[in-house]
């Protein structure tokens, strides 16, 4: 049987890497990934599986356009994963998000011309809208059809979404003109082991771990949808597998809309907290609320996220713990996190 050829642009990360895994345990794919490994999650366990499954990778820097020459002439997936993420990115060095995002898209976009691809799939985020529903008061659960707004556009945050939309229509546009089948998902706060540690949740454990008492909720009323791993990363695939029209946008993530009050106190109860709370604010430039509708990848895809976010936290707490414990048999509270230093 013929396998289908998968090339996954950023493939080593988070969700790619997930993504990885269900195309390996199904079987019947060729998986090629293509990762330069930025953020350090090239670790054992990681290599070994890439070893095992005789999966290919080919790391480089795809932001120059050289590397795409190492690629195959056909394929029939691309997803395109690889990008600079991460709030604190974008506020220390937002001129690197646009170079580095811009770069990826549009190499990508170029490669697409001269390779044989039959369909692509883009993430995008639902940060794109965020200037939607806070400024306008859009409708929330959100739903694909609305309208992308930055507000205000010189805010160093907004980098990144500005080039979100940039590969939105880029992909959609070429797709158009170059005949390939188009895929946009824009996520929602995936969360799960191995997501990093710029994220809410792994600071959320290290203050736990570091006995921060009163602790602080930072944005404690600010809503959020967190869509675990597992559940995001299926999704993209029956996305990209999804083949009835030439063009198609989804909104993946968790159909429940919590605050950031009960997460932190749900995380509380796990480390068995009993100290006070202290509501603090947050970034300038956060999202009040965000939950998306994804009744359109429910009826299209047969989208069915399973993990409940408490049954989610509790997996990822127990990733953390047992990560952060491996780094500090001594006690010690260093938690050098590997991309601490993310350039
Ligand atoms: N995780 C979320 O909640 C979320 C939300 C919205 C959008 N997204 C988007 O989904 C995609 C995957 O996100 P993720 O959470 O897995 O992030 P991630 O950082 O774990 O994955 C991105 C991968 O791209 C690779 N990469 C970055 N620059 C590269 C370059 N120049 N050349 C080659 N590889 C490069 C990184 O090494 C990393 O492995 C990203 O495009 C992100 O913007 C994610």
């Amino acid at each position: 049987m013929t396998k289908r050829k998968v090339f996954i642009l950023g493939g080593g990360g988070f969700i790619g890497f997930a993504m990885v895994r269900i195309l390996a345990a199904r079987g019947g794919y060729d998986i090629t990934i293509g990762d330069n490994f930025i953020r350090k999650q090239d670790d054992e366990e990681t290599m070994q599986f890439i070893a095992e499954h005789g999966i290919r990778l080919i790391r480089g820097d795809f932001s120059d356009p050289a590397q795409f020459d190492r690629l195959d002439d056909a394929y029939d997936d691309f997803y395109m994963l690889a990008s600079m993420i991460g709030v604190n990115n974008t506020l220390e060095m937002p001129h690197e998000i646009i170079r580095m995002n811009t770069a990826l898209i549009f190499n990508s976009l170029e490669w697409l011309k001269r390779a044989k691809v039959r369909n692509v799939l883009f993430t995008s985020t639902s940060e794109c809208y965020s200037g939607t529903t806070d400024r306008f008061g859009y409708a929330i659960p959100t739903p694909e059809e609305v309208p992308l707004c930055i507000d205000p556009i010189d805010h160093p945050r907004f980098t990144y979404a500005v080039t979100k939309m940039l590969g939105e229509s880029g992909f959609m546009n070429y797709g158009r003109m170059l005949g390939f089948n188009c895929r946009i998902i824009r996520y929602s706060n995936v969360f799960g082991p191995r997501m990093g540690f710029k994220h809410v949740i792994p600071h959320l454990v290290e203050r736990f771990l570091d006995g921060e008492s009163p602790y602080k909720i930072y944005g404690a009323s600010q809503t959020r949808s967190f869509c675990y791993i597992e559940d995001g990363a299926l999704g993209t695939i029956q996305a990209m597998e999804y083949e009835a029209t030439p063009s198609e946008i989804f909104h993946l993530g968790a159909k429940e809309e919590i605050t950031i009050e009960q997460l932190v106190r749900e995380t509380g109860r796990y480390f068995g907290y009993d100290g006070t709370y202290e509501v603090a604010p947050t970034y300038p430039g956060s999202v009040e609320r965000r939950c998306p509708d994804i009744s359109k990848a429910q009826r299209l895809l047969g989208y069915d996220p399973k993990i409940d976010w408490r049954d989610g936290l509790k997996l990822t707490l127990d990733w953390y713990v047992r990560y952060y414990k491996e780094q500090n048999p001594d006690g010690t509270r260093h938690f050098d996190a590997p991309d601490k230093f993310y350039k």
